[in-house]
């Protein structure tokens, strides 16, 4: 698999990497864990991923777990990224950025990986009650530590963030609050991978944080590349979701909505076509082509979709193709 260059500590990771949350988070529960899921990440790995994206809190921590399975037997085949600072209660997810706990919660990810470094920390959310600066400066001990290769930042919640306005402050884009934590903590210690979403119907990212990172040599974990699934086409208008799915409330995956998305698909699976693939490489590939910081880690609990999507890494779309996909209608259904 072609191999990309990210960030300031310049880590080389596969082109496209394995998005570990569906196994244990967010998507269909009744299927999660298990042997099915330890099967896909050494599918991904056979297939030239090396970037497996965990967190201590999907499980929580049962991801983190099998991950560290696989990495006991193939530590260096392996890039592993997690990230801290979100817990897990009965009803609530909280924010914690406290120094002394981030130092715990690294400790704790090394046992569970079975590994004496983690290759990329990020924080999962900043939280409101501490400083920035004074979570980054923690984590940056880490790095000095040796525990900790190079700090990312997770950009995910930015929507939510505008929305309520929990980080006021001058500009409207929906990453402008990032951008403005994120120079804060680049006097800190070096940004070298931001994690947002970016997918063919979620490109804000494009308009200011894609170019920030460039500009800066910082690489970009695209998150939720297939647009939850949506984009690979293999989801139906009105299935329905389990309860705990994350779909069974996102705005875009009401029957309705699902039905008014379908010309995107449609669009995909004209340009795979052309190329003998899947709407889901064709989804991958115009992530891809975003720039050559651009890393997508699709999710997957399935082995044979982590070996298609690794697969799109090889799917050569012409400047015709990939402007026939930019030029796809915008997605109707929308938090705000
Ligand atoms: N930092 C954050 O806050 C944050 C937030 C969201 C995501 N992420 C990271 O980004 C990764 C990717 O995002 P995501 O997993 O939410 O969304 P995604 O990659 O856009 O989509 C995942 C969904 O697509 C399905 N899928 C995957 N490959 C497929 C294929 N080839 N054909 C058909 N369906 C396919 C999966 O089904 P199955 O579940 O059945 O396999 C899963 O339900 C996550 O795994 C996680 O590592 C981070």
């Amino acid at each position: 698999m072609e191999r990309r260059t990210i960030g300031a500590a310049a880590l080389e990771v596969g082109a496209i990497g394995l998005g570990c949350m569906p196994m244990h988070w967010a998507y269909t529960a009744s299927q999660q864990g298990g042997e099915g899921a330890l099967r896909t990440v050494h599918a991904a790995l056979d297939a030239g991923a090396s970037l497996l994206d965990t967190a201590d809190m999907y499980g929580p921590f049962t991801n983190e777990l099998l991950v560290g399975r696989v990495l006991r037997e193939r530590r260096s085949e392996a890039f592993v990224s997690t990230k801290c600072g979100l817990l897990v209660g009965d009803q609530h997810i909280v924010a914690n950025g406290r120094p002394g706990y981030v130092k715990r919660a690294c400790d704790a990810s090394l046992r569970r990986l079975q590994t004496d470094v983690i290759d990329l920390y990020q924080l999962h959310r900043p939280d409101p009650e501490v400083p920035v600066e004074e979570t980054w400066g923690a984590m940056a001990e880490l790095v000095s530590a040796g525990k900790v290769r190079a700090l990312g930042w997770c950009a995910i919640g930015a929507r939510a963030q505008r929305r309520f306005g929990s980080t006021a402050g001058a500009g409207t884009g929906m990453y402008d609050a990032t951008i403005r934590h994120l120079e804060r903590v680049q006097q800190v210690f070096p940004v070298s991978c931001v994690q947002a979403e970016l997918s063919v119907w979620s490109r804000e990212a494009l308009d200011r944080l894609v170019p920030w990172c460039a500009s800066r040599g910082v690489g970009v974990l695209a998150a939720m590349p297939l647009g939850n699934g949506f984009l690979s086409g293999t989801l139906t208008p009105g299935q329905g979701f389990e309860p705990e799915d994350v779909r069974a409330r996102h705005p875009r995956f009401t029957a309705e909505m699902m039905a008014a998305n379908q010309p995107i698909v449609a669009g995909l699976r004209r340009v795979a076509a052309r190329h003998g693939a899947t709407a889901a490489q064709a989804a991958l590939a115009w992530v891809l082509a975003q720039g050559r910081h651009v890393v997508p880690v699709p999710g997957t609990k399935k082995a044979r979709w982590a070996v298609q999507n690794a697969a799109a890494a090889e799917l050569r779309l012409s400047a015709a193709d990939l402007a026939e996909i930019t030029a796809l209608p915008k997605a109707m259904g929308s938090w705000d």
